[in-house]
Parts: C-alpha cells; sequence; structure tokens
C-alpha cells in the first residue's frame, strides 16, 4: 500500500506484476532433509515470507511445489504470470524439458538454490536452467529467494 492507501500497480495497466515461485522435487521436505546443507526452514515458512515481501513491493505472488518434472512443465506453460523464480532442485542439472519450457513462455526467470551448488558434487556444477535465467542466486540459503523477489521488482521496473 502507499501512503494514500492504494495498492501500488507497475505495470501500464495498472494490474499487479505477477511473480510465480516454482520449488522442484524434494524441496516440500525442507526444514528436514538435511539440515546441514538446507537449513531449518520450511517450505511453508519460505512461502509465508516470499508472499509477505511481494504483498510489501506491491506484487502479487503464487507458489508451487512438485516433485515431477512434468508437473513443472505443465505449471510453467499453464500459470499466468509476468516472471518466475524457481528452484529446480535436482532437475537443475538433467531437465531439458523445464529449460525448454522456460524459454517457450518466455517470461523473465530467476533461479535459486538454497545450497551453492558450485561448492558441492561436480554433478551439481552444471545448470540447464542458467542458460534461460537472467541470473542465478545460489547459497544463501532461504535468504536468497527474498533477494530474488527484490530482484524481479527491479527488473519488471525497468
Ligand atoms: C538445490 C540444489 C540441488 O543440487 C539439489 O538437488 C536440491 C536443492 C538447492 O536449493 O540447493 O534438491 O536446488
Amino acid at each position: 500500500m502507499n501512503s494514500s492507501g492504494m495498492k501500488r500497480t507497475d505495470s501500464i495497466s495498472g494490474i499487479p506484476m505477477k511473480i510465480l515461485v516454482i520449488h522442484g522435487p524434494n524441496l516440500n521436505l525442507l526444514g528436514s532433509r538435511e539440515p546441514s546443507i538446507y537449513g531449518r526452514t520450511t517450505i511453508g515458512d519460505i512461502d509465508e515470507r516470499i508472499c509477505a515481501l511481494c504483498a510489501e513491493l506491491g506484487m502479487e505472488c503464487e507458489t508451487f511445489q512438485s516433485n515431477s518434472e512434468g508437473g513443472i512443465v505443465d505449471a510453467l506453460q499453464q500459470k499466468s504470470y509476468d516472471l518466475l523464480i524457481i528452484n529446480p532442485a535436482a532437475y537443475t542439472h538433467t531437465s531439458v524439458a523445464i529449460r525448454d519450457a522456460i524459454s517457450a513462455v518466455g517470461k523473465p526467470a530467476i533461479e535459486v538454490h538454497i545450497s551453492n551448488i558450485h561448492k558441492r558434487e561436480d554433478f551439481r556444477k552444471h545448470s540447464y536452467i542458467s542458460g534461460v535465467s537472467v541470473g542465478q542466486i545460489c547459497g544463501l540459503g532461504a535468504e536468497g529467494y527474498l533477494l530474488a523477489v527484490r530482484a524481479a521488482k527491479k527488473l519488471l521496473s525497468e
């Protein structure tokens, strides 16, 4: 809200910009999954913080988690959004299908990883998604999603 109590909008049409956040496989287990790598924050907490920050910045937000590659491709094709924030999890390193869907839809995408994938096993160092993303944030824990939301706001205001 701005000082006059009106909801801020960013598009020419006055409709608030919408962020779609997609979480890939096993991220539903955040909080209990390998906490030494992924921390103790649950996906529910992360989604709550993302949506609160989006609201503060005058943007709409929808979050979605799927353990299946097809479920993620369907969401990318079917949901409406202005910018994508995606942690494709293990599909980062394997999925041409998710990369192609991001490319086909043509909306700007920001790739997020909780852990620093460049400091871990060699197979995690390659991302199929980076080549179709504006940028990648990794290694900053759950905070990375909030940094992505702030970057999204800036990108959509340009
Ligand atoms: C991850 C890193 C991936 O390598 C891994 O398969 C995940 C999570 C991350 O957020 O750090 O599931 O994307």
